[in-house]
């Protein structure tokens, strides 16, 4: 789970009939059909966790340990086509972990593959502080990384945020969804995959981004629903209070456009929004332009905050918020 969603995560679980136990810095407790919880759209990665009441890792090596161990990876690695086992641990080139990967390589027949083993295997100290636990993987790759994303662009949106973003910004069958400097188009896609909407309308200047979301579109099965626009926000010809729900996740200023830029867009966004919603629009914004942001927002008087949650996002420490007309 990225750091800043638990409630909103906690929420989507518990509506797929999971049931939710404690939360972790990183993470929630959950249990529940494994299917349902491989479609948690706000979950970054699911894991299966193992507890053992050890000192050190080397102990994991005990006969009862490694059967344990041996049995999970089995149970996981069961129907999916995994190439092999790494494991994501302070000391994972270390002899007990070597020793450890010899185990479980000859008990399972998968090969320990310590660069680029698909069967991640976290161990780290049990945050409840009573020994250690082992996280299994129950995918190849993090579900963040979604099937659809056939194009990347460098400021591509993690799809776990964007979901959280359109979750929080709020789904509804008639909805007319627009999304401003749509890049790639992850949020569209999130959008368009979290339920029906009267329209789905993605905005950016950039023609090679567009084909980029073009492409995802198509992947995602939902290209017929969406629309996309090449034109500059600020001038979009779209119609005046056309929109329900509007998003835009901002260029940050380093991977994609400049400070310099983001002086002009930051507060253009919010007068277009402000002339494309309809009465009731919520607006979702997410920017790593903290100062900027807060400076925007004090500045005027015709959006006030609903929401304000600062997530992790690759290093960074954007801040999501949602808006409604004052
Ligand atoms: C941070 S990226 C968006 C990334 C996108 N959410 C994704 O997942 O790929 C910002 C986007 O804003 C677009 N952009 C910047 N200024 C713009 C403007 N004035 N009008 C339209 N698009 C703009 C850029 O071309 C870029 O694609």
């Amino acid at each position: 789970m990225l750091e800043g969603l638990a409630p909103w995560a906690r929420q989507e679980a518990q509506e797929a009939g999971a049931e939710v136990g404690a939360e972790r810095a990183d993470g929630l407790r959950v249990r529940g059909p494994v299917e349902a919880l491989l479609s948690l759209r706000l979950a970054a990665a699911v894991y299966l966790r193992l507890g053992f009441a050890v000192p050190r890792p080397r102990a994991l090596l005990g006969d009862e340990h490694l059967r344990r161990l041996t049995a999970a990876v089995r149970a996981v690695a069961g129907g999916t086509p995994f190439q092999g086992f790494r494991f994501a641990a302070a000391g994972a080139d270390s002899a007990v972990f070597r020793r450890l990967a010899d185990e479980l390589r000859d008990a399972t027949g998968l090969p320990h593959r310590p660069d680029d083993g698909e069967l991640v295997l976290r161990v780290r100290p049990d945050p409840d502080g009573s020994g250690w636990e082992v996280l299994v993987r129950l995918t190849p790759r993090p579900l963040s990384a979604r099937s659809w994303r056939v194009c990347n662009r460098a400021g591509g949106l993690n799809a776990t945020l964007a979901a959280a973003m359109i979750r929080l910004a709020g789904v509804g069958p008639g909805d007319r969804f627009l999304n401003l400097m749509c890049g790639s188009g992850t949020l569209l896609v999130e959008r368009a995959l979290a339920g029906p909407a009267a329209s789905l309308t993605g905005v950016d200047h950039d023609a090679d981004a567009l084909l980029c979301a073009e492409a995802n579109l198509e992947a995602a099965g939902v290209a017929a629903r969406c629309r996309l626009l090449r034109a500059d926000v600020r001038e979009t010809g779209l119609s005046p209070g056309g929109f329900d729900v509007i998003v835009a996740d901002l260029p940050w200023g380093d991977a994609v456009g400049s400070h310099a830029d983001n002086l002009d867009v930051h507060p253009a966004v919010l007068d277009v929004a402000d002339r494309l919603g309809a009465p009731g629009v919520r607006l979702a914004l997410l920017t790593h332009e903290l100062r900027l942001l807060e400076r925007v927002l004090r500045s005027q008087r015709r959006w006030r905050v609903d929401l304000d949650v600062q997530v992790a996002h690759g290093g960074h420490h954007p801040r999501l918020v949602v808006l409604r007309r004052a």
